[in-house]
């Protein structure tokens, strides 16, 4: 057994708070391994901003548990190194059963989700509050999920999103016991958010998505004041690194992500925490495309994953500086 404590980490308790009352979002960013973590660390202490490293279960498969517990221990060093300490949350990302979410409180996460969004209402509650309980017990923080995101959550794939029903969230919050809830208003996983004939075209012929379901964000608001709330699927699909990829011999159709101007309208409300991770993988790509594609006798790694890391770097403290407002705040 070991507590995030011991590994310098913070749960998410107080860092919500503050966001809720201060109207900034907390970046929860996806990281799968070294070059990733080294540049949220970077870009973090660089914005001084209090951040999330989110953990699926796809990346402990890819990275291992123990390495991942130790990498965010080095993360916490790393940090105070870099001369500013930082509030750090290690966070499982979609559990998906008790065991799994035991498994990370076990192994010093600070924060789980239990993410029981695609079961019957009522087994969604009884699970979320089996891992409500014995994650308390450890000063570990639970996010609980209510509404069904389109696209892919890890192994669940959600073929239609049905958006949270503002009627659902008192009872499942009081009876649960989460920390904050994921709620489902518009957004979906991965780099192809929505269908074309979903959108409209600008001038420039840029697919353009419906907005977000803000009138639904702020019933939810309104039947929990001061509570906080979860935006899954939030990349903004930055057509730059598209374009870069396509350029540099990739192939990627149709993707749309959330327009920047709806996560800055998003994280000044209940919105306390913002997910992005594909954002993450198309600045990576983008950039080990190029350098690769302008030295294509390289094959020293550091020499193709270090652009990569500069450019994550630059791309997260935009995002921390323009979008979520959690710039200055740690
Ligand atoms: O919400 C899903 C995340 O983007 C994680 O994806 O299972 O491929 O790591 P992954
Ligand atoms: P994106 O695919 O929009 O980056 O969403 C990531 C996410 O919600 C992780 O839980
Ligand atoms: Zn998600």
């Amino acid at each position: 057994m070991t507590s995030y404590k011991e590994l310098g980490l913070v749960n998410t308790k107080e860092m919500f708070a503050k966001a809720v009352k201060g109207g900034y979002a907390i970046p929860a960013y996806n990281f799968n391994n070294m070059e990733q973590l080294q540049s949220i660390i970077q870009a973090c202490v660089e914005t001084k901003s209090p951040v999330i490293l989110q953990v699926s279960k796809g990346a402990r498969d890819y990275a291992n548990l123990n390495l991942l517990r130790n990498m965010a221990k080095g993360a916490s060093e790393y940090a105070k190194e870099l001369g500013y300490e930082i509030p750090i949350v290690l966070h499982l990302d979609h559990g998906d059963s008790f065991e799994t979410c035991k498994e990370c409180i076990d192994n010093g996460f600070s924060s789980v989700m239990i993410d029981g969004s695609h079961f019957p209402y009522d087994e969604n509650v009884a699970l979320t509050k089996k891992v409500v309980e014995y994650a308390h017990a450890h000063d570990v923080t639970v996010e609980g999920e209510l509404g069904v995101l389109a696209g892919i959550e890890d192994d669940v794939v959600a073929e239609h999103s049905t958006y949270t029903q503002p009627d659902e969230v008192i009872d499942f919050v009081s009876k649960t016991g989460v920390d904050s809830l994921a709620i489902s208003i518009g957004t979906s996983h991965g780099a192809n958010k929505f269908k074309p004939e979903q959108c409209t075209r600008n001038a420039d012929g840029i697919l353009i998505p419906p907005p977000l379901r803000f009138d639904i964000l702020e019933e939810i608001e309104t039947k929990l004041p001061g509570f906080p709330i979860v935006l899954h699927g939030s990349s903004s699909v930055p057509q730059k690194y598209v374009k870069m990829i396509i350029e540099f011999g990739g192939k990627l159709k149709d993707s749309v992500g959330i327009p920047e101007e709806q996560l800055r309208l998003a994280s000044k409300s209940a919105v306390c925490k913002i997910n992005i991770d594909s954002d993450g993988r198309l600045a990576m790509t983008a950039m080990i495309r190029k350098t690769l594609a302008e030295n294509p006798g390289e094959f020293d790694p550091r020499k193709y994953l270090g652009p990569a890391r500069a450019e994550l770097k630059k791309m997260y403290m935009d995002k921390n500086i323009n979008v979520l407002g959690s710039a200055g705040k740690a």
